[in-house]
């Protein structure tokens, strides 16, 4: 326990533990861009995902348990280390003119507490559908076509997905440099595996907010009795 608690309040494992989380949120965002192009496929696939997801209740508790501490782990060790770093350095430079870095990696702070605030909309809108204007339990196709019909919440799904792919840019490529997986690159295209995770998650979840706006998943009867929504998620 007393080398669990050294770790945990050392830097490096508190990079470690970015590192870690970082990599489990990656897989996470990888299958579910995924999962979410079956939008195009119709209704019926989208209902079979979400009947496969449900396949092992507990199974998929514990997903989302491990899910869970992963987003609450990465951004508490992200707050203490800015800490620290800010507590090192009080004064701040006179003159700083960074040698290395990217847009991306100087948003790092602002676009994580976006996609938390995402992540807290994103679930109330289509997994619990309190702030949805008419949710379907188990109709993900139809929760997805209306919820994202309004121009305002599909834009703020657009952003989202934008900062996704900044945060992605520059964690996938930290993560190497803490574990040491990959010799360092100092030019931002060099990343090429970081550039085309980013790109690829990005824009294949961009595809859905776009995909509703210009109307290309056509209107189908609602799957289920949205009186049944009280059986759980
Ligand atoms: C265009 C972007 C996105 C769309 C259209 C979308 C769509 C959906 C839908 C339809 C569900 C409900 C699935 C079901 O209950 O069967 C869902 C759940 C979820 N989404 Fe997304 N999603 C998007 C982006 C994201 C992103 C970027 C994240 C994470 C950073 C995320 C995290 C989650 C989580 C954690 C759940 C709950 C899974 C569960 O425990 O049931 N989503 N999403």
């Amino acid at each position: 326990m007393y080398g669990l608690s050294q770790f945990w309040q050392s830097t490096i494992g508190k990079k470690i533990v970015m590192a870690v989380t970082g990599i489990i949120g990656i897989l996470f965002v990888l299958g579910h861009m995924s999962g979410n192009l079956l939008m195009f496929k119709g209704q019926g696939a989208m209902h079979d995902y979400a009947l496969l997801l449900r396949t092992s209740m507990p199974l998929l508790w514990a997903a989302r348990l491990v899910l869970l501490a992963a987003v609450v782990l990465h951004a508490v060790s992200a707050y203490q280390l800015a800490a620290r770093s800010r507590a090192a350095r009080p004064q701040g430079y006179a003159k700083r003119a960074p040698q290395v870095t990217t847009w991306s990696a100087r948003t790092m702070q602002a676009g994580g507490v976006l996609l938390l605030a995402f992540l807290v909309f994103h679930l109330l809108h289509l997994t619990v559908g309190a702030v949805h204007p008419a949710f379907t339990h188990l109709d993900p196709y139809t929760n997805v076509r209306i919820g994202l019909a309004n121009p305002w919440v599909a834009g703020f799904y657009a952003l989202a997905m934008v900062a996704l792919g900044f945060h992605l840019f520059h964690g996938a490529w930290a993560v190497t440099r803490t574990l040491g997986v990959a010799r360092p690159s100092s030019q931002p295209l060099k990343r090429r595996v970081a550039l085309v995770l980013a790109v690829v998650v990005a824009g294949g979840f961009l595809l859905i907010p776009i995909g509703a706006m210009v109307g290309a998943f056509p209107e189908a009867p609602a799957l289920v009795d949205p009186s049944s929504a009280a059986e759980g998620h």
